[in-house]
């Protein structure tokens, strides 16, 4: 098969069962290796419908320049659209945004307008907000993509959960996934939960996180968590919450290497960490699937810097 353009690339990623890591008997953990789309990671998915979809219905148009607040893998994954569609992209970003991130968004083409100032809660997620309708106002042709809002983000994964059904042998019990947008839980578990009525879902968050009212607190793992509640988010859908550190996450991230050579970034370490508290409870028989959402590379600072690591241990001291 020879594709027309590197997005007829996305999705159809591989399942892999992860039975180096989850010995139990009876039970069975399967991952889903989101990390092997073209542009690294689960945004893959929602970039390339939300501008398909906006292309065909004209909310898009060949002259359009595309803006978001976003300084990670949904950037780079519109980047990577936009250069396919010859069209122009803005990422919003602020200082906290990582180097290599910065780096890969410039590769890809994309122009970057940094926020300098903090907000009054001392992040810069207001200043970003504030900075893109400045920009909708004053770029002719603007269109902001709004993935916190946009339904499209989870019709995305909804459609493209299609795949799983196709690919799994049987009935799943449990879905485990790390949260921001909430557009992958949602359009995963919704479609998964069509097939199979008693799937339980389970949120992955970070600590830090007020997606589901906890209080804010520092946090450095980015693509899981978020400083605001996302309007996509339908807390009665999910039937259980489990909140990971960041050092769990590295922990889970450095496991995923050890015992399956498996090299992904921070929040597939907290799916990890997750499924291990739970799996004890789980009743025999459990099949429970997962998600793994980005590479490890972007996370060298951080999750796999012994450097990093160190911090946490000297904090518990
Ligand atoms: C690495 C990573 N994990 C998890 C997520 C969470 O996905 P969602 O925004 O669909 O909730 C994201 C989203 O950006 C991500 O980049």
């Amino acid at each position: 098969m020879i594709y027309s353009s590197i997005l007829d690339c996305i999705g159809r990623t591989p399942l892999v069962y992860l039975n180096r890591l989850f010995s139990e008997r009876d039970k069975e953990v399967i991952a889903r290796l989101e990390f092997l789309n073209p542009g690294g990671s689960v945004k893959d998915r929602p970039a390339k419908y939300i501008v398909e979809k906006g292309l065909k219905t004209g909310t898009i148009g060949l002259g359009s320049h595309l803006i978001e607040s976003t300084s990670g893998n949904l950037g780079i994954a519109l980047a990577m659209v936009c250069r396919v569609y010859g069209l122009t992209f803005t990422s919003v970003v602020d200082p906290k945004i990582s180097k290599t991130n910065l780096k890969i968004l410039k590769a890809l083409g994309a122009n970057i307008d940094m926020v300098e100032e903090r907000d009054d809660q001392g992040g810069y997620l207001k200043t970003r907000i504030r900075r893109v309708h400045e920009l909708m106002e004053t770029i002719p042709n603007s269109v902001w993509i709004r993935q916190y809002a946009n339904e499209l983000n989870w019709k995305a994964h909804y459609i493209g959960a299609d795949e799983l059904i196709h690919k799994l042998d049987g009935p799943i019990d449990f879905l485990f996934a790390a949260v921001s947008t909430t557009g992958t839980i949602h359009g995963v578990g919704r479609r998964m939960k069509n097939q199979f009525p008693h799937l339980k879902i389970v949120a992955v968050d970070a600590v830090g996180s007020v997606i589901f009212g906890h209080p804010p607190k520092n946090r450095e793992l980015p693509g899981i968590g978020a400083t605001r509640v996302p309007e996509l988010c339908c807390p009665e859908e999910i039937d259980e919450v489990i909140h990971i550190s960041d050092y769990e996450s590295a922990k889970g991230c450095r496991e995923l290497v050890e015992k399956e050579g498996i090299f992904a970034g921070g929040s597939s370490g907290a799916v990890i960490s997750a499924i291990q508290k739970k799996l004890p409870t789980l009743p025999n028989g459990s099949r429970v699937l997962t998600l793994l959402p980005d590479r490890g590379d972007r996370y060298l600072d951080l999750v796999y810097s012994d450097e990093w690591m160190m911090k946490f241990l000297e904090e518990v001291k």
